[in-house]
């Protein structure tokens, strides 16, 4: 991190409104840069033929696999480099064991296929966790006294990553937060032959009430028994993110997350500062819906926060965004 200067000079001699004082100056010495190139866009893939609106996120939709072809030209279009797909299972086929998971053709495998069909050229991640899958809407295997199994959560969650890379996913992304299945994930893609996988690990992921949305966009919400505080992280720890994030990328991570991202700003920076590794954020549903439920309440410029927005993650040091605001970010940054 640059240190300021030991004795910046006093006033009158220094006068920092200097620099702000026309568009040209401010943009000569902006320190930061929002590009449609450092976001991601995440989307929640539907089983069905229609658009499904989804009420804790004003203007998201679920969209059906026949609309990806269509929706990844128009990323690529716009610059936006990757997508992240996330697919609400229909409830019949979520079961304890979330064997819908190990599916070759679950609808994951079919958004997957039909994204790379269309555009070869744009970069698709996919979760590893089963939390989509399973009939109690945990992300690993319940045993019988409720409490989530690791170990044997890991060998599913294996399995599950080598479905989606023969499907075609290009980023493996473990948000399951069970211990050490970034490097069992890892030696499993060597043995199959899948070096070039990239693995973005969701390394410093709380427990956070700001998933809600996201859980009504999956269906796994209404299932959901207890919560997740047994695996994801208690948001009083910061010692305890850089202690993940360091045993992640010994286990072969490509590239770290914190998630959500704007109540975790610091853990951000703290994350680039101390490991200087691709560092993403997620600016989760619930950041999405803060903000889009205020521009409708006319509260807010949604533009105008959604930008300020994008660029504190920038600023705290976040390399990348997974933000559900990406379409529209890349629009308004194009101009
Ligand atoms: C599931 C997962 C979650 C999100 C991404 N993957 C929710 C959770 O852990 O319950 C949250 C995404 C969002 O809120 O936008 N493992």
């Amino acid at each position: 991190m640059p240190s300021p200067p030991r004795s910046p000079a006093a006033f009158p001699a220094t006068r920092p409104r200097r620099l702000r004082a026309q568009a040209w100056a401010r943009a000569l010495v902006a320190e930061t840069t929002l590009r449609p190139a450092d976001l991601v866009w995440p989307v929640v893939v539907a089983s069905g033929e229609a658009f499904e609106p989804v009420a804790a996120m004003p203007g998201i939709e679920r969209v059906p696999v026949r609309a990806l072809p269509a929706l990844a030209e128009e990323a690529a279009r716009l610059g936006i480099p990757a997508l992240a797909l996330f697919p609400n299972t229909p409830r019949e086929l979520r079961t304890p064991g979330g064997e819908e998971a190990l599916n070759p053709d679950a609808l994951i495998c079919r958004a997957v296929r039909a994204v790379k069909a269309a555009v070869p050229e744009i970069g698709v991640m996919c979760d590893v966790a089963l939390d989509p899958y399973t009939s109690h809407g945990h992300d690993g295997l319940m045993g019988p006294d409720g409490t989530i199994l690791n170990d044997e959560t890991v060998e599913v969650l294996c399995a599950q990553a080598l479905v989606q890379v023969e499907a075609g996913c290009d980023v493996i992304a473990p948000s399951d937060m069970m211990d050490g299945r970034v490097g069992a994930i890892r030696a499993a893609l060597e043995a199959a032959g899948h070096t070039q996988t990239l693995i973005l690990s969701y390394a410093a992921k709380y427990a956070s009430g700001f998933y809600g949305p996201y859980r009504e966009a999956v269906g796994s919400g209404g299932l959901l028994k207890g919560d997740k505080r047994t695996y994801q992280m208690d948001p009083a720890n910061r010692a305890e993110a850089l202690r993940e994030v360091a045993l992640d990328i010994a286990e072969g991570a490509d590239m770290v997350m914190v998630k959500p991202g704007l109540p975790y700003l610091d853990i951000i920076r703290e994350v680039k500062d101390a490991f200087g590794v691709p560092t993403l954020a997620f600016n989760v549903s619930g950041e999405y819906a803060m903000i889009e439920f205020a521009a409708r309440a006319g509260a807010l410029d949604r533009e105008r926060v959604m930008l300020e927005s994008l660029m504190a993650f920038r600023r705290a040091g976040a390399d990348a965004i997974l933000t559900y605001f990406a379409p529209d970010a890349a629009r308004a940054l194009k101009g």
